[in-house]
């Protein structure tokens, strides 16, 4: 198996890892480094594995571990500063139901805000979208996010 060593900021932290070309980020950050980014359709469809690349909301399964070397990537776990406020809307506006979503929303919410701290509905909304949510509608997330917004 072909491997590469990458090294990249994780969470705030500088990292190195010695990688096989074909492994995804995804798949790097759960099994790398034990965090909990989801993997659920692995294919790009449902948004959950997003996490933060140089700020950009990214969709971890489809990107390999070796484009993330010399990058900065954000997990859930290094948006600790942020998620109390989210979580605390996401509750409030029953923005959740069986979870499956909630991790992509969060990350989707987290850097929307952190670009655009009072974003308009359109805004959020366009923040949001092909994030797949089966169960709980898109309603409750823009207005969560209008709330997080606000704090
Ligand atoms: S698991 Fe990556 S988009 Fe669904
Ligand atoms: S809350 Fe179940 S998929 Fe969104």
């Amino acid at each position: 198996m072909q491997t590469r060593s990458i090294e990249l900021e994780l969470n705030g932290k500088t990292c190195s890892r010695t990688v096989p070309v074909t492994q995804t980020l995804a798949s790097l950050l759960r099994e790398g480094f034990g965090l909990s980014t989801s993997i659920s359709c692995g294919e790009g469809n449902c948004g959950t594995c997003s996490v933060l690349v140089d700020g950009q909301p990214v969709r971890s399964c489809l990107m390999l571990a070796v484009q993330a070397s010399g990058r900065a990537v954000k997990s859930l776990e290094g948006l600790a500063d942020q998620l109390p406020r989210l979580q605390k809307a996401f509750s409030e506006n029953h923005a959740i139901q069986c979870g499956f979503c909630a991790p992509g929303f969060m990350i989707a919410a987290a850097s929307l805000l952190c670009s655009n701290p009072k974003p308009c509905e359109a805004e959020i909304r366009e923040a949001i979208k092909g994030h797949l949510c089966r169960c709980s509608g898109y309603s409750g997330f823009v207005s969560a996010i209008l709330d997080a917004a606000q704090e």
